[in-house]
């Protein structure tokens, strides 16, 4: 009995840990992904997602911390609790349901391939993408979906960091990159003017990759802490802090 007593108490103490009232939250978040999280001219870590998540932990009254973490290691990280959550572009699917708990999403974003200017390539499918080199960020949605769908056709090169993914799109290394619109549109569009082009149409679908927007991500158990967020979350859309960050990377 002794034995159940302390297995019981361990159970005990376990569960308390896990319920705990954060008053603290670190985040984990891959940088650079300009203009969801970025360091600025000044080496400050900004963007939509650190300025909204800054805004929801003093909503809630907490204080946060960022922790940098690439991409194909921050489930791994948020389940070591190197961090509580993960703020990060991360698009809510059925599949990372299984491991992470998700909140409210909080924006949704289409993803897009982009090409060099002048590229001969106007629809995306097996034919067009037969023997061309494709960039993805290891780890994402797009990984999956471009591997899933024509890793039998194309030459898929993975990449830890975005940034070295574009980079490799404007040395010619690569046919197309496939990412988040946005960030194609600020690194590539926006930063090279007239180098680059969108090809095809934005992608919001299949849902099972791409559906459901983008949301924080918390373990299994911290419930409640995802609950607050929830709550802080409509607070900022109903008194105007949410639009106004949002106007400020999105507007015009
Ligand atoms: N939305 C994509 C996904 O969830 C890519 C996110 C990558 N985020 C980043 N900060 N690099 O897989």
């Amino acid at each position: 009995t002794l034995l159940t007593v302390s297995i019981l108490g361990v159970a005990l103490v376990a569960g308390t840990a896990q319920a705990r009232d954060y008053d603290h939250v670190r985040f984990g978040v891959d940088v650079p992904y300009e203009p969801m999280e970025y360091r600025d001219a000044d080496g400050e870590l900004t963007g939509f997602d650190i300025e909204l998540g800054n805004a929801l932990c003093a909503e809630m009254g907490v204080t946060c911390e960022w922790i940098e973490q690439e991409w194909d290691g921050i489930v791994p990280g948020l389940l070591a609790r190197n961090y509580d959550a993960i703020m990060s572009s991360m698009t809510i699917n059925e599949e990372r349901r299984q491991t992470v708990l998700f909140s409210d999403p909080y924006i949704t974003i289409p993803g897009a391939w982009f090409a060099p200017a002048g590229s001969e390539i106007e629809v995306i499918n097996e034919e067009t993408l037969a023997d061309k080199s494709i960039g993805v960020q290891r780890g994402t949605t797009f990984d999956s979906y471009v591997t899933d769908n024509y890793g039998g056709v194309a030459s898929i090169s993975r990449y830890s960091t975005a940034d070295d993914m574009v980079l490799d799109l404007q040395a010619q290394r690569l046919d197309l990159v496939f990412l988040e619109f946005i960030v194609g549109q600020v690194t590539l569009l926006d930063a090279r003017e007239g180098q680059f082009q969108v090809v095809g149409e934005m992608v919001t679908e299949p849902e099972e990759y791409f559906g459901e927007g983008f949301g924080i991500a918390f373990r299994q158990r911290d419930t409640a802490l995802a609950e607050r967020f929830n709550e802080a979350l409509a607070t900022l859309k109903e008194d105007g802090t949410y639009d106004e960050i949002f106007e400020r990377y999105f507007g015009e």
